[in-house]
């Protein structure tokens, strides 16, 4: 009782301050007051308006209000940043495929909307972005090349078109395993989830998957614990195992010519309680990410999603 009570005056110390480095350093309050914080929302802007070039069954006029707040927030960063920053410009290269799409089909766009973009397309006068339209054959062009070419050929995929046998998701698995974890306690799982109304359900509490997910075949829901931690100080490790587990599933799905699309877990009580319930896992397990699967369709547009340049991404010491 004593050794609990300790217990729990320590782990307030220490979460109050997670609790308080998260709130003073993330964008939860939208503030966008900082630089990364508006980059980190510039971009989250505009891959929303990528995936919607890329999506399946696109309807012209698509995603106004999201144009509309990816032109407001180009203009924000340009006036406190300026305008030599690569995805900021990628940026404005999507206002420009998304003008050129609609022009190509005379689709006439609203006024307001168009303003926005052509006021920010003709200042900055950069060529137009271009999704990655390929065949079936190309997107798996790679999976047994040299790792270079066969990394840099993975992309996530909304464009499904049909089903992938259970087996071949577990041959998939049996590969994944391989992934490093800490102190090798190998404290993630995966379930794979094959009927369609299990699927219906998690996918609707997903919510990052509109105009997609009903072409998923399966799901692999990931799943984490604290069962390996013998200290505050581990507290996150459960969660780094679980990325690099992800990564390598996402990895060896391609290599098996499996479509794949990794999909946010939005966590809170209650919706973790309920796909503890849905898939069965225990009261211990953390649902980290679900990745939908599936076998792609004949043609697939795949979201640029460019990468920062390594001078932004990597320092040397
Ligand atoms: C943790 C995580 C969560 C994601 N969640 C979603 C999601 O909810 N919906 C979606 O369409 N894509 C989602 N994605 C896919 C990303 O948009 C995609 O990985 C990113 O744009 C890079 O593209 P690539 O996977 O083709 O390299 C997620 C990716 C990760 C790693």
């Amino acid at each position: 009782m004593f050794r609990q009570l300790i217990l729990v005056l320590k782990g307030i110390g220490v979460f109050y301050n997670d609790l308080k480095f998260f709130i003073e350093n993330s964008n939860i309050d939208h503030s966008n007051n900082t630089k990364a914080k508006l980059l980190s929302t510039l971009i989250a802007s505009y891959h929303i308006v990528e995936k919607g070039l890329s999506m399946p069954n696109r309807r012209l006029g698509f995603g106004k209000e999201a144009v509309m707040a990816l032109s407001a927030k180009c203009s924000l960063y340009a006036q406190k940043y300026g305008d030599n920053n690569d995805q900021f410009r990628y940026a404005i290269s999507i206002l420009k495929e998304y003008d050129d799409l609609h022009k190509q089909y005379n689709f006439t766009l609203d006024v307001d909307l168009q303003k926005s973009i052509s006021d920010l397309i003709e200042k900055y006068n950069i060529p137009a972005a271009r999704q990655n339209q390929m065949t079936k054959d190309e997107f798996f062009a790679y999976t047994e090349s040299s790792f270079d070419k066969f990394s840099v050929s993975r992309h996530s995929t909304r464009h499904f078109g049909g089903s992938i046998e259970t087996a071949k998701i577990i041959e998939s698995l049996d590969l994944a395993k391989n992934a490093p974890s800490a102190c090798n306690k190998q404290i993630t799982k995966s379930y794979i989830i094959t009927k369609s109304e299990m699927i219906k359900e998690i996918l609707d509490m997903q919510q990052g998957n509109r105009g997609f997910g009903h072409l998923i075949d399966k799901l692999i829901v990931i799943t984490t614990q604290y069962c390996g931690c013998t200290r505050y100080s581990d507290r996150f490790y459960p969660f780094v195992d679980a990325g690099i587990y992800t990564m390598n599933i996402l990895y060896a799905l391609h290599f098996h010519k499996i479509g794949a699309i990794p999909l946010v877990w939005l966590s809170t009580r209650e919706r973790d309680e309920r796909l503890r319930d849905i898939i069965g896992a225990n009261k211990d397990e953390i649902p980290c990410l679900i990745v939908g699967v599936g076998d792609i369709a004949d043609s697939v547009i795949c979201a640029h999603s460019p990468r920062k340049s390594i001078k932004e991404t990597v320092v040397v010491c």
